[in-house]
């Protein structure tokens, strides 16, 4: 097959040299072939190649195609033909779309707040606005960008129970009126810059069976939820009811079952004192396919809906579902490559694979290993043994996976490129400025 292919050669004026109709042979693996060449028997182009030592390299060989499921064709399509240069993410809109439509299709009473923070590129908010889609927001900025792509104010919630007075008064100036709280210190303020609006109080939650838990930091028990409920009304607040987070990538379903019939005691509790509440807000926790398979979203709706019915007989709820991971997990893929392969010994049967992405570049849900991706490379299907990966910033608090069995192709060469599956979610975003010099993650939205 003929494909274009950058080589990646620097020349000594540190410019990439892009060849194109490079041919590649089955095995993916061209030796003998000048780095500017169109093949072993071409003559280097002198005007580029000047000064360069005309030394026999290998060339990486190119990423087979992958079944469907695995890397959505528009994606494959995408890195056969621009070759961006890595690392960098491409997420297809389309899967995102195709996210929305099933999760509002599995829960259809509900009405779902996309959590904005977890991919807040302007292309996926436009696809999801013009779906219907509500947005969660955690600060000024993200509603800034909502309202930047035509998102009202009036499909906005302020998710985060932890709020400047200011950011909140800006909401309000902006049309939100929906605010989440789990202190009373938190309702004076949305009291006093936002009066009248509505409120929900999140749960605290242990999130037990999440792979990113949320659970200690946000919340307050039941008992002080129903308090700060009441509370609300007595602020002039519109008390609505309650959310939780049952922690991100719950692949314990029984989660959403056992948080519901909290909320449900807690709506008893605030009911007895004459104040009736309609909303229960499940948060996200819907996951993304990483190295495990997961349910899918519609036994997540059935568990829900079935819960709601359950814990809430009769009763016609306001329901609210905030997915962030689900929604663009598996529709965004990293290219990164391999830069360089190393062993701490010259008898340690573990390599060192060290890529040009890495914990502060958008891997940061790797921390404790917590989150773990699925790997491609272009030799897959060849023997494999174990390595520790790690990123290529000068931290060592910047390995991925070292304790966690992973395994790559025992050939895997410096300079190949390396596919990391589902990282449409927490990668962007995550990315630092410039940790090290290197650049933030580069997105594709296609
Ligand atoms: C308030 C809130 N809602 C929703 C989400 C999205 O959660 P997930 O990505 O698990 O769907 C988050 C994630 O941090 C959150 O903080």
């Amino acid at each position: 097959m003929l494909a274009p292919r950058r080589v990646g050669a620097r020349n000594p004026v540190n410019r990439e040299v892009i060849v194109s109709e490079a041919p590649s042979t089955s095995a993916g693996t061209v030796r003998g072939e000048y780095q500017s060449g169109r093949g072993a028997s071409a003559k280097p182009d002198t005007k580029v190649d000047s000064f360069r030592p005309r030394r026999m390299r290998q060339v990486a060989p190119v990423m087979p195609a992958l079944p469907q499921g695995e890397v959505s064709a528009k994606i494959q399509r995408f890195l056969a033909e621009r070759r961006p240069k890595t690392p960098c993410v491409i997420v297809d809109v389309d899967i995102v779309e195709g996210n929305y439509r099933a999760l509002t299709a599995a829960m259809p009473q509900g009405r779902a707040y996309y959590a904005v923070k977890a991919n807040p590129a302007r292309e996926i908010l436009a696809r999801l606005r013009d779906l219907g889609s509500c947005f969660d927001v955690a600060s000024p900025g993200e509603i800034e960008l909502c309202l930047s792509v035509g998102i009202g104010g009036d499909r906005i919630s302020y998710g985060n129970t932890i709020k400047k007075e200011r950011d909140i008064a800006f909401a309000r100036s902006r049309g939100v009126r929906l605010f989440a709280a789990d202190s009373l210190s938190e309702l004076q303020k949305i009291a006093r810059a936002a009066p009248g609006s509505d409120v929900f109080v999140r749960l605290l939650w242990q999130c037990g069976g999440a792979e990113w838990p949320l659970s200690r930091k946000f919340g307050c028990s039941p008992k002080m939820a129903a308090d700060l409920l009441v509370q609300a009304r007595d602020l002039g607040l519109n008390p609505r009811g309650i959310s939780f987070h049952v922690g991100s990538q719950q692949t314990d379903l029984t989660q959403y079952d056992q948080a519901i019939a909290e909320a449900a005691r807690v709506f008893a509790i605030v009911e007895a004192q004459g104040i009736t509440l309609d909303l229960v807000n499940v948060g996200g926790g819907f996951p993304a396919r990483y190295r495990t398979d997961v349910a899918p979203i519609i036994a997540y709706g059935q568990v829900v809906e079935t819960a709601l019915a359950r814990h809430f007989p009769g009763r016609a709820m306001t329901l609210i579902m905030e997915p962030g991971r689900s929604m663009v997990g598996d529709a965004g893929v990293i290219a990164a490559e391999v830069v360089l392969i190393s062993r701490k010994d010259d008898d340690d049967p573990v390599r060192w694979v060290y890529l040009d992405i890495g914990k502060f570049s958008g891997l940061a849900e790797t921390m404790d290993e917590a989150i773990k991706y699925r790997l491609r490379t272009p030799r897959d299907g060849r023997a494999v043994g174990p390595v520790v990966l790690a990123g290529p910033t000068c931290d060592s608090a910047d390995i991925l996976y070292e304790t966690f069995n992973y395994e790559l192709p025992l050939d895997l060469a410096e300079g190949d490129q390396i596919l990391i599956l589902s990282t449409g979610a927490y990668t962007t975003t995550y990315s630092s400025v410039a940790f090290n010099g290197f650049r933030p993650l580069k997105d594709y939205c296609i």
